[in-house]
């Protein structure tokens, strides 16, 4: 029996709910699988945490966290702690020092999941986002000068390695290969004359390895303006870290709802654990009431067993979301339901064994 040693962050707000339904489902699996196993280990960390403690996790966590095959978080944020602590000292800080430097978001369309776009059907709305995951807009480089002063000064630099952009860039080309797929580079070399400009001549490079593979290039204003008029054209998709989590909340947008956006940290070399999250935060607006919907949480947990190599309860999962979105008997509010966040894990864990 293949026992996978799971570390669980629930974390704040509706992470411990949203959570909560996730191991379920993950457990109702293996149950039904048989030849594969959770050993699930619960970690109390976030901002209640750092009320109590005056950090986000202790100090040996990340060492702690370096001996489980996967992580699962919930969501991190509460208007008690300041968001660039609670965020820097858990999630990113997991991010960066487990070089999961792929985000891989899916935005896909289900059938029965609800859609702004009046002319977009499950065909139109099909993506695949690799979000630069270590570096760029978020390596947390700069300083604050003269803080406080007249004079005060901020720097926040975008930070572009040629090995990074390379290989995320690379791991877009092999997805879009394999997959037989288009492969789109967001960017903004008008504007961002070295960071931008530079990551384009990576594409270039990496493309001409890959000749296999079409590709398009667009600036990020107007790949926004696509997403919503012309969704059809993104399969692949590749770009920076800040673009990625912008155009991603936009993907939700058109897919479904934060309830149903999920995202994979991966470090594809598996030299360190990598983290399965819902891409929606703590959402304090409805924490605390049941009213979370679980299913990008369960999303996030289906792309955990594809990495695993257990693609056929991936796809189980995936497709149990979408009968639940077209039957429509059990979905929270953010669905148009009225089903509590653990009916709808329920009813999901049922569903599966059927
Ligand atoms: P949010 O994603 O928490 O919420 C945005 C809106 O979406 C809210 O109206 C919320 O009610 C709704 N929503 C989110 N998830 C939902 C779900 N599962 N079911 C139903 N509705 C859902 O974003 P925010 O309000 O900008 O941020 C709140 C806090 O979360 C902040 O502290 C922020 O920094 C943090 N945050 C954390 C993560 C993370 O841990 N991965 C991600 C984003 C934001
Ligand atoms: C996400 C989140 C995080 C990000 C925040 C909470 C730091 O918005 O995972 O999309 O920007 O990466
Ligand atoms: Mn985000």
């Amino acid at each position: 029996m293949n026992t996978y040693k799971i570390a669980v962050i629930a974390g704040d707000g509706i992470g411990p709910e949203v959570i909560a339904e996730g191991v379920k489902v993950l457990k109702r699996a293996a149950e039904l699988d048989g030849s594969f196993c959770f050993d699930f280990t619960f970690f109390p960390w976030g901002c209640e945490y750092y009320l109590e403690h005056g950090e986000m996790m202790p100090k040996d966590g990340i060492e702690t966290l370096k001996g489980f095959d996967a992580i699962f978080l919930g969501a991190v944020g509460d208007p008690k702690v300041p968001d660039h602590i609670s965020l820097w000292d858990l999630l990113l800080v997991i991010r960066k020092s487990f070089d999961q430097y792929i985000n891989l978001r899916p935005v896909k369309l289900l059938k029965g999941a609800p859609c702004p776009l009046k002319d977009a059907g499950t065909d139109d709305i099909d993506m695949t986002f690799i979000r630069e995951n270590s570096e760029g807009e978020y390596a947390g480089s700069g300083a604050w000068l003269y803080k406080g002063k007249p004079n005060e000064v901020v720097i926040q630099n975008g930070v572009f390695s040629r090995a990074g952009c390379e290989r995320v860039i690379r791991y877009a080309f092999e997805l879009a290969k394999k997959e037989g797929k288009t492969l789109t580079s967001i960017s903004k070399g008008n504007a961002l004359n070295y960071s931008m400009v530079f990551w384009d001549q990576i594409f270039a490079e990496v493309s001409a390895e890959y000749p296999e593979v079409e590709t398009h290039k667009l600036l990020v204003d107007a790949a926004s303006m696509f997403m919503v008029k012309d969704p059809k054209r993104f399969q692949v998709v590749v770009t920076s870290n800040l673009f990625g989590d912008i155009l991603t909340d936009l993907g939700a947008a058109i897919s479904g709802g934060m309830g149903l956006a999920a995202g994979a940290n991966l470090n594809p070399e598996r030299k360190y654990p990598s983290m399965f999250e819902p891409i929606h935060g703590s959402a304090p607006d409805i924490a605390g009431q049941g009213l979370a919907d679980p299913l990008a949480t369960i999303w996030a947990a289906s792309q955990m067993l594809d990495f695993f190599g257990h693609e056929d309860w991936g796809k189980k999962i995936v497709d149990g979301i979408e009968t639940m979105l077209v039957e429509k008997k059990c979905l929270t509010p953010d669905l148009g339901g009225s089903a509590t966040t653990s009916q709808v894990g329920d009813a999901f864990c049922e569903l599966l064994g059927k």
